[in-house]
């Protein structure tokens, strides 16, 4: 089977080629953080518009460095939430018009499904069932996937997204967008210990995740430096905060491996990025005979590689739609999925 992936569900336009024996064949991203760059974050309106500029050369770059000829498709999976809904309205218009018009199946993907099943990608792929942090622009879970469509939530955040509080503490630094890796890079000429911002929840039952406190904390170091800001300062503010996401993640994701006596863990989503975090889970796998899995560094954040190796386990199990409605879902519970063929 070959199969074509289409991603519009924020600020990335991404196209994949996955041939089932043969892996993956292309994949094409264009980042729209250029034209979100100005307005210091994601314009909807305009990042639905320029995903209808890029889409289309995209499918036809893929399918040439692919060697694929369109008809030799056997089905078109696309984002269909949750996300910016013009933004998912564009590639889940292209993707089911491209099914009808080939004859084949379209595959409507959750795209932290997408996100989960990024390991698969990999050599080494995670056996189920397994642990996985999803840490995002928009999510911060600790999910028990059991197979494909089997999702348990232990815990989420309460508040901001462990991403979002990479991209807020960067703008109150004065970084420019997107913040979160440019954060990281700072962090790494910081010093340890200058600024002990807080771990929420770390020391509470549960697996739920709180960081909204740690925005106001930055606010009020910040002004507190007032004008003797300066870069070193700022360095070890950046270290200071992400080394408090860091324990924070880290520490509750040891807890639930401990809890759960799952042997396998899964980091995904754009935050699996962040070097720090991955040596710290690293270590806390290690110390446990765990074994750890990561997308590889251009898979952790948004693309269509992902959305086409989740369509792909779908259309095997026989979980296209069968009908021709264009799906596109701002908001749709992980939780709420099933594998395919159950109701
Ligand atoms: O998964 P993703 O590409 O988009 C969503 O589905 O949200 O995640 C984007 C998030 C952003 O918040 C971005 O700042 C963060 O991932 N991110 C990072 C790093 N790379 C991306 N945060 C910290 N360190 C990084 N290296
Ligand atoms: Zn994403």
């Amino acid at each position: 089977m070959r199969i074509l992936g289409i991603e519009s569900s924020c600020d990335e336009s991404a196209v994949a080629v996955l041939d089932e024996a043969r892996g993956l064949l292309a994949h094409e991203l264009f980042s729209q953080v250029d034209l979100h760059r100005l307005y210091g974050g994601v314009v909807p309106e305009l990042a639905s518009r320029d995903h209808v500029q890029r889409l289309l050369p995209l499918v036809r770059q893929a399918l040439a460095k692919a060697g694929t000829a369109a008809g030799e498709l056997d089905g078109v999976a696309y984002t269909a939430g949750p996300g910016l809904v013009g933004a998912l309205l564009t590639g889940a218009a292209l993707g089911r018009s491209l099914a009808y018009a080939l004859g084949v199946p379209a595959v409507p993907v959750h795209h932290l499904e997408g996100h989960l099943l990024a390991p698969l990608l990999e050599d080494r792929p995670p056996p189920f069932p397994h642990l996985a942090l999803l840490v995002s622009g928009g999510h911060t879970m600790l999910i028990i996937v059991r197979a494909l469509g089997d999702y348990e939530l232990l815990g989420e955040t309460r508040d901001d997204a462990a991403g979002e509080a990479f991209d807020k503490s960067a703008k109150l630094l004065g970084l420019p967008y997107p913040g979160g890796p440019e954060l990281a890079r700072l962090a790494e000429s910081g010093r340890a210990g200058v600024f002990e911002f807080p771990r929420p929840m770390l020391d509470r039952e549960g697996f739920e995740f709180s960081f909204s406190g740690l925005k106001t904390a930055v606010m009020l170091a910040v002004k507190e430096a007032g004008a003797a800001i300066n870069d070193a300062l700022r360095a070890n503010i950046a270290r200071g905060v992400q080394d408090a996401i860091v324990d924070t993640l880290t520490g509750k994701t040891a807890r639930a491996l401990d809890e759960t006596g799952l042997m396998h863990l899964v980091v995904a989503g754009g935050v699996s990025a962040n070097r720090a975090l991955r040596e710290a889970l690293q270590a806390a796998a290690t110390a446990r005979g765990v074994e750890i899995y990561f997308p590889r560094f251009e898979f952790c954040t948004d693309n269509a590689a992902m959305i086409a190796v989740a369509g792909l386990a779908r259309l095997k199990q026989g979980g296209s739609a069968d009908h021709l409605a264009i799906e596109a879902r701002a908001q749709w519970p992980l939780t709420s999925l099933r594998a395919p063929g159950v109701h």
